[in-house]
């Protein structure tokens, strides 16, 4: 008989404007195209399932020919056929990717950089704004300048980092005077840095919302192709307590491989990415999934290809 962890999965506040999310998001990395329609379905049925946080970024779509800004100009044009549908969520952006440099949140490249966003998604607030990637060269004191700033004049609700380090957080967070609202950190059974590292050691500590990226590693977990042999050796032991769990509940191994990033006492929040209606309606019933403290940490011990002492 396994040995159950019970877990309930209770909506998570944001920061200090306490907007309620569901315990699973969805991502529009991948949203691409001018179908407005089909991108409507999408949201309509992520947010259906109970994933009202809508995770997207200007530089998605940079390599689709609509380029730059299109999977936040595609969302903005689902407001317009669907205002409704912009006060049914939490909207999450983010900025700092210029192509070419490659990044950059100097106060006024931020500030430009959200402000373009706003007209693309057509709204007047971002209710979480996030910076994208550090930017080795900005100052943490000008960031959180440009955080500030944009909060004090409400084109932000809240702001928070993505792939930023536990230092570079505690940096950042120093020159604010409002609490970094989330961390998004890549997560999932093949990628374990944000356990590892002491990130969702830092969002039990501040309440930082922690958002995890590509929570079926971009599809490995699923398709399983990599040219990598200890990649490969690594992803098929994991894939395998994956679908053992999957039996037990009756759900799919996306299921089972999400509801390990969420079992985390970080009460992480995977951000679903999957283009397919059915398959963002899979992903929702992570949230039923129970797993055994002894099969999480087989996941944790097959993904690092080692035994913990
Ligand atoms: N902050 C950052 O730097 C950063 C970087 C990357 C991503 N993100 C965020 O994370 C979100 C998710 O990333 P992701 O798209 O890489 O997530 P993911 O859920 O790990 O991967 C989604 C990919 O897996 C494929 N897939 C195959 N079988 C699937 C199944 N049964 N269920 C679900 N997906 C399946 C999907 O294809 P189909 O579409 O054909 O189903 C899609 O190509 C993004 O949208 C973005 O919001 C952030």
């Amino acid at each position: 008989m396994p040995d159950p962890m019970m877990h309930t999965y209770p909506k998570h506040n944001l920061g200090q404007s306490g907007l309620p999310i569901g315990p699973i998001a969805y991502g529009c990395w991948r949203f691409a195209g001018t179908d407005v329609a089909a991108a409507q379905r999408k949201i309509e049925t992520a947010i259906a399932c109970g994933m009202t946080l809508i995770d997207t970024a200007d530089i998605y779509g940079i390599d689709n020919p609509a380029g730059f800004g299109s999977a936040e100009a595609l969302l903005g044009d689902v407001f317009k056929a669907q205002p409704a549908l912009r006060y049914d969520m939490v909207l999450a952006s983010k900025g700092g990717i210029e192509p070419g440099v490659p990044y950059n949140s100097t106060k006024p490249y931020l500030m430009r950089a959200c402000e373009a966003s706003l007209k693309r998604l057509r709204t007047d607030t971002i209710d979480l704004y996030q910076v994208h990637r550090p930017d080795m060269l900005a100052p943490f004191e000008e960031v959180a300048d440009a955080l500030s700033t944009l909060r004090s004049q409400g084109k932000i609700r809240e702001a928070g980092v993505s792939n930023y380090s536990p230092s570079q957080f505690r940096a950042l967070q120093a020159n604010l005077d409002f609490p970094l609202a989330s961390h998004q950190p890549e997560f999932s059974a093949m990628e374990l840095g944000p356990l590892l590292d002491g990130t969702f050691d830092q969002c039990q500590e501040t309440g930082a919302l922690a958002l995890a990226w590509s929570p079926l590693a971009g599809g490995l977990l699923i398709h399983g192709k990599t040219d990598e042999e200890e990649k490969a050796n690594r992803l098929y032991a994991v894939a395998a307590i994956l679908d053992a769990i999957a039996a037990q509940n009756s759900v799919t191994r996306a299921a089972a491989a999400l509801a390990f990033a969420m079992m985390h006492p970080a009460r992480v929040v995977p951000i679903v990415g999957t283009q397919t209606p059915a398959r963002i309606k899979e992903a929702a019933s992570a949230a039923r999934v129970r797993i055994s403290r002894a099969d999480w940490y087989r996941v944790v011990e097959a993904s690092l290809g080692a035994r913990l002492p």
